[in-house]
């Protein structure tokens, strides 16, 4: 275990997750982790990303759209769109039995969801459109990091969508709304709110909430949260922007790195 893990959980035994204002890992409580984004990662995916949120490390692909298959899950009216989040089995601190289990079907169906009001499956009757994310390396908001690194990915595949979605959480710990929490302040913080929206119609797609929040809590928790969703909307824009603006065309890498 390294010097700074070690502190970090002498702090958490304390039960001190802020000190001095400032969050163990040195983050203000509005303050989001370093992102990373890289578009077109994978050459045989029809769209792909690589994104880093943070320790998250998640890739997303995209494949269609295309025949559905079997064909008595076909609509005839529009496309059908799969969602798989899975986690890898070294993703976490134990090892994670591969395989879908009861949380990833959940974290599946609720990304699918996320993306129902901007993808337009009118044009695909029949088709399938197939995205994948895997967690690479978790820390808390993997379902965040997964639908971020998805949107991207689909529009890097030229899924037709009214626009991209961008996804966060927010929190509560030592008794304060925070931005974007990791891993520790997951484990030992009071509330867990991830959402996701449209950023730029303002329109939530998906709002979670684990633990408890007052109800002034969580209108702070929200205009925070959606707040950061509009920067991370740059960012995604930005690397896609790059990604179709350079020449080369073997894929594209955008960074925020923590202020
Ligand atoms: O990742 P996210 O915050 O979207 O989902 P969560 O269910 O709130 O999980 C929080 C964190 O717990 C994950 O990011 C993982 O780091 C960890 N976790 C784990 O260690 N083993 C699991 N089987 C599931 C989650």
């Amino acid at each position: 275990m390294n010097e700074e893990r070690e502190k970090e959980e002498e702090a958490v035994e304390k039960r001190e997750l802020i000190k001095d204002g400032k969050r163990l890992d040195g983050r203000g409580f509005e303050e989001l982790r370093p992102i990373k984004i890289e578009v077109g990662v994978l050459k045989r995916a029809d769209g792909s990303c690589y994104f880093e949120l943070g320790e998250n490390k998640v890739i997303a692909a995209v494949y269609g759209p295309k025949e559905m298959h079997p064909r008595h899950a076909q609509d005839a009216k529009m496309a059908v769109v799969k969602f798989r989040y899975n986690m890898a089995p070294f993703s976490v601190d134990d090892r994670k039995r591969p395989g879908p289990d009861r949380r990833s079907v959940e974290v599946s169906k609720v990304s699918r969801e996320a993306f129902e009001p901007v993808i337009m499956r009118e044009f695909y009757p029949k088709a399938a459109i197939e995205v994948y994310v895997e967690i690479l390396q978790s820390d808390a908001g993997t379902r965040t990091a997964g639908i971020n690194a998805a949107s991207v990915a689909l529009a890097d595949a030229g899924i037709p969508m009214k626009d991209l979605v961008s996804s966060v959480a927010v929190g509560k710990i030592d008794g304060q709304v925070v931005l974007d929490l990791n891993g520790t302040e997951d484990n030992h913080g009071e509330a867990d709110m991830p959402i996701a929206m449209v950023a730029r119609t303002n329109t939530i797609t998906l709002l979670q909430m684990d633990g408890h929040l007052t109800a002034e809590e969580f209108g702070r928790g929200l205009k925070l949260a959606m707040g950061a969703c509009r920067q991370i909307y740059e960012l995604q824009r930005a690397a896609l922007i790059e990604r179709f603006s350079s020449s080369s065309n073997s894929g594209s890498k955008s960074e925020k790195r923590g202020e």
